[in-house]
């Protein structure tokens, strides 16, 4: 059973993160969904006062999307999909479509325009659950991004392709079917998505090495089947922004070295990449406060985020969770926990600039992916979404709404 917020845990965390934190009505522009608030000792009655006149009329709640929209900056989320009314965290999903609808500017599939699951064979596709996600995001007004076209594992390459023989030219038959497995992608949903994480997690963490898979060993290991990956999607989308997207984050310096040197080696061949993508999929992995852990990593993080940005890379925050998968306590000092730490994380990048959209891997806990991937040693469920599972907007909401409000307009 889930612990909810006392009023006091609210304010002290609301402090914590510089926001007021609101439990009633008029909450202007600092205020939220409403945060679970019940008061653990009874308090009495209280006196009945004239009603004011006139009544002021209530401020509408800032939503993280008015926020982000405050800076010139985007907010967005994944959604999943599912049969019409299923406990999901899908658009027809009723509840579900309201947080996409209420703090959304942006939304990503999270696995309907993956050439895995919806490839059965080579240049055959099922688009029809990605064409239904996009006619909705259309009809609500919110721009969809694209992900993704080639992950470089070889587990994510689509069943017929791990079987298929490359022939007595490799090279030749990956060429094709890269050159042939993009253009099929741009030209079926073509300027409708105007962003796309054209090549997701090519960096092996261990070793900071381009990691090797059929389409790369058959060219001898060399980069250009991410190159032509680049080079195809530029040809048949002039101007979609395209996102090399990776899970580098402040705790793995070796993937980021390695990210980094991929990086610079686009730069110099020409490679037409216009942002790195950070999936922003972070947690706790050393000991302390919240606190004290970002504060330890920032540093090396802010000179990594240097070298990138002085590449010319703008820079998207593409699928942000925070664990508390290795936090104790209650599910209160968890949740201020993740809000610390997550605005920390945003914090440090929203000092770029070049950094405008930002999107989570799900706006409820419910339907997060770390549920079944990572999971709590305790059992209890992971909590890193903006929301819980009551759809009640948790401390990490209002401290992604603290970090759009502390930043600068871009
Ligand atoms: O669709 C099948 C279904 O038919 C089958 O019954 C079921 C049984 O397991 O599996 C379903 O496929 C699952 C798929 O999600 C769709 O739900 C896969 O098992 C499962 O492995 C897959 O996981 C996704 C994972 O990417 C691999 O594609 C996660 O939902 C998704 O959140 C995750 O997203 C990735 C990003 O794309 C890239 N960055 C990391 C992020 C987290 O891993």
């Amino acid at each position: 059973m889930m612990k909810a917020y006392s009023r006091r845990e609210t304010l002290v965390l609301a402090g914590a993160l510089g926001v007021t934190a609101c439990s009633g009505s008029g909450g202007g522009d600092n205020s939220s969904p409403p945060i679970a608030t019940p008061s653990p000792t009874p308090t009495p009655a209280p006196t009945p006062t004239p009603t004011p006149t006139p009544t002021p009329t209530p401020t509408p709640a800032m939503t993280l999307a008015a926020a982000a929209a405050t800076r010139g900056m985007r907010f967005g989320s994944t959604l999943a999909w599912s049969a019409a009314g299923a406990d999901a965290g899908s658009f027809a999903n009723p509840a579900y479509a309201a947080l996409l609808e209420r703090d959304c500017q942006l939304l990503v599939p999270e696995n309907e325009m993956k050439w895995e699951y919806q490839s059965s064979a080579e240049n055959v596709y099922d688009w029809t659950r990605a064409d239904a996600m996009l006619a909705y995001a259309e009809s609500k007004r919110l721009e969809m991004r694209g992900h993704v076209m080639l992950w470089y594992i070889q587990e994510r390459f689509p069943a017929w392709l791990r079987s298929y023989d490359l022939g007595v030219n490799p090279r030749a038959t990956a060429e094709r079917l890269i050159r042939s497995h993009v253009q099929n992608v741009a030209r079926h949903f073509g300027n409708r998505i105007k962003s796309w994480d054209v090549l997701n997690e090519a960096v092996e963490p261990s070793t900071g090495a381009v990691r090797r898979n059929m389409l790369a060993d058959a060219v001898g290991g060399d980069p250009s089947i991410m190159d032509l990956a680049f080079r195809t999607a530029r040809e048949e989308l002039p101007t979609a922004e395209l996102v090399y997207n990776d899970y580098m984050d402040w705790g793995s310096v070796t993937h980021r070295n390695g990210v980094l040197a991929l990086l610079r080696g686009f730069r110099d061949r020409n490679v037409p990449i216009d942002a790195l993508g950070i999936q922003s999929h972070i947690g706790f992995y050393s000991s302390g406060t919240a606190q004290s852990i970002a504060d330890a990593q920032i540093p090396g993080m802010r000179s990594w985020l240097d070298q990138v940005t002085g590449l010319g890379y703008k820079l998207i925050i593409t699928e942000l969770d925070v664990s508390d998968r290795n936090r104790t306590g209650t599910i209160a000092q968890r949740d201020a926990d993740v809000a610390v730490y997550g605005k920390a994380w945003l914090d440090l990048l929203f000092s770029y600039p070049q950094l405008k959209d930002v999107l989570v891997w799900g706006m409820n806990d419910k339907y997060s992916w770390l549920q079944n991937f990572s999971p709590r040693p305790d059992g209890q469920p992971v909590r890193p979404c903006p929301y819980d599972a009551e759809a009640r907007a948790k401390p990490l909401y209002d401290a992604i709404r603290a970090a759009f409000q502390a930043t600068t307009a871009r």
